[in-house]
This record gives C-alpha cells, structure tokens and sequence, in this order.
C-alpha cells in the first residue's frame, strides 16, 4: 500500500490525494508488481460536509484489505470548512482530478461519495461526460436535495427549517454548498428560480449543457444509491435514492417522480437496463455509513470490480 503524504503544494494540475499525490507516483504504479490475483480497478472517494479524507479511512483501508492492489483515491480537496464552498466550484476541481485519474486508468474506474459527496460526484459525472467511470455508488447523498437542519446547526445554529429558504434562496445563501442543494418544497418557485446548482444538475432547468448532463449519467455500468430510514439528517431520507416531498411533505418516491418519469438525467434508461441498483438499510444513522465494515462488505465491495 503507498503511502505517501499530500504535498502542500498541491495545486489545482497535480492531483494530490492523501495516499497518493502528483503524477509521479502514476509512474510507480505502472511500475508496480502484477498482482496474481484479480486486478480491480481503481477508486475515487469523495467526503461529506465538514469532514475530510480522514473520515473516508475505513472505507480505503476496507477496499484494500479485501481486494488487494486496489489504487484508492481519496480526495483531501474540499476538507473541513471548505467543503461548505459552492458545489461548482467543487465539481469544477474534483471533477478535473477524477478526468486525469481516469487517464491514467483507461480501463476504467469507480467512484464512491458519500452524503454531499455522493452529490457532487454524481454532478460531476454530468459535468464531464467524457469520463470512464463504470460504477457510481452514492452513499447516503441528499440526490434529489435537503429539507432538513439536523447537523446544519452546527454551523448555522439558528436556523429553523421553514425559514432557512430566505437564506439558502439569495446571492448570498447561493454561496454555500448547503443553499445549492436546499429544496424547499413549499418554495419550490424561489428554489427554481434561485438555486444555481440543483436545478440544473437534475435537469428541471434547460441550458447548452441538458444533454451532456445525462449522458455523463446514462454512460454508467452501475449506479448504487444507498440510504436508509434511520439516517436522520437526510431529509426526507428518500432523497438518497432520488425520492422527495411534495407540496404538502409527503414523500413521493423516484420511480413516481418526474426525474424518472421523464427520463430527466436518464435515471429511467439505467433502470431498465438492469444498471440502477438501490439498497434501502435500516438501522444505520448518517454518521455510520462510512464508519461500518459490514455495510463496505455488503453494499460497496460487491460493485468493485
Ligand atoms: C421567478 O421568476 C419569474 C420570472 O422572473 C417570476 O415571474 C416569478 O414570480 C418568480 N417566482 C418567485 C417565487 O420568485
Ligand atoms: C398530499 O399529496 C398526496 C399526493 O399528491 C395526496 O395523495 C394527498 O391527498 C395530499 N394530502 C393532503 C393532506 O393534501
Ligand atoms: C453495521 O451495519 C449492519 C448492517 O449492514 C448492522 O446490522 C450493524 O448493526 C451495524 N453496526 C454498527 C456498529 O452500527
């Protein structure tokens, strides 16, 4: 396993993970022993809010135990405060690491984020539809947007979450990641005409970018969302399978909602062909996802080839 330390340095061209940093090293890694056992292919990891790569460590270290020679990725852009930086912003640099990575891997990679992880990855599969992802697992991601404040107030202490619209839907509010994926659904014309980023990666508003935006989505060999009832901050949970509230807060679920229906970012075309998996886990709490071996063993590990 490499091992080599995250230059401070790093800047936006030379690729700087906590395992693995700069080009250089791609050179090692050509240069490495074959494996005789199977080959897998790489992985990217993305973090959520307020957290870094650190708390992805058990996810890579997992991976690497039991498909060994797996070349982990496991981004330490965006860590700490600076993930509540706008989601674009985000994609934009992320997105460009996961394109040279998977330049370096022609045969394909896979990629995991978890809670807005999970989001900004499946954002920037549609920002660079070029990419040579095959497998896309989004853990416990607010997908179809957020319309809850548990955890939010530990950085926005006051807010109450029948207001928080007149923050998170102005120039200012717009300036968070939070406030691109806020989906209010009893502002949803605010939210429409405010959000600079949800609305536009789910396909609700058309620009130059529609088709692109669901190609880097029908391209996949696998999408997997992960999610569950006893998750607590992503609200409604159904989010993370791309389920949300309606007007009046029920929870309607993907398969029944317009971004389904009509085939809006080609979730549709991926299910019908067998390539959009969904596993619903009960008992597991947004801050365990990640920090649990047996849901690594049992709902990531099997997507890894
Ligand atoms: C959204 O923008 C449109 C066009 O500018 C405007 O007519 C509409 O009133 C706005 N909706 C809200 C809720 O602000
Ligand atoms: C809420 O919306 C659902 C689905 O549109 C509908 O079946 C239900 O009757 C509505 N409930 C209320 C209280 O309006
Ligand atoms: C880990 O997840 C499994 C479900 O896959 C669950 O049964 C188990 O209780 C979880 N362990 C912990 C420590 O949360």
């Amino acid at each position: 396993m490499l091992h080599i330390h995250s230059s401070s340095k790093a800047r936006r061209n030379t690729m700087c993970y906590r395992s693995i940093c700069s080009v250089l090293i791609f050179a090692t890694l050509l240069a490495a022993p074959n494996y005789a056992a199977k080959k897998y292919r790489a992985v990217v990891l993305i973090h959520g809010v307020l957290t870094g790569s650190e708390s992805m460590e058990l996810i890579s270290k997992r991976i690497q135990e039991m498909h060994p020679g797996t070349q982990v990725f496991n981004t330490v852009r965006y860590a700490g405060w600076s993930s509540l930086e706008p989601m674009w912003r985000q994609v934009e640099e992320i997105g460009g690491d996961i394109i040279a990575i998977g330049a370096a891997f022609p045969e394909g990679i896979n990629l995991l984020g978890y809670s807005q992880g999970g989001l900004l990855a499946r954002a920037i599969l549609q920002k660079f539809p070029d990419h040579n992802v095959r497998n896309f697992i989004s853990l416990s991601s607010p997908q179809a947007g957020q319309f809850g404040t548990r955890f939010l107030h530990l950085f926005f202490p006051d807010l109450v979450r029948e207001t928080a619209y007149e923050l998170f839907y102005s120039k200012v509010g717009q300036r968070t990641s939070v406030g691109n994926y806020w989906n209010d659904p009893h502002h949803q014309g605010l939210y429409y005409n405010y959000s600079r980023f949800l609305p536009y990666v789910n396909n609700e508003k058309t620009t130059s970018l529609t088709d692109d935006f669901k190609v880097g989505i029908t391209k996949l060999r696998k999408m997997i969302l992960i999610g569950g009832p006893n998750d607590g901050v992503i609200t409604p949970w159904q989010s993370s399978q791309f389920g949300y509230y309606n007007a009046n807060e029920t929870v309607v679920e993907m398969r029944d909602r317009d971004i389904y229906v009509k085939d809006m970012i080609g979730l549709k075309t991926l299910d019908k062909h067998g390539k959009l998996k969904t596993h619903v886990v009960p008992g597991i709490s947004h801050f365990e996802w990640h920090k649990n071996t047996s849901i690594v063993d049992d709902y990531i590990l099997p997507y890894l080839d």
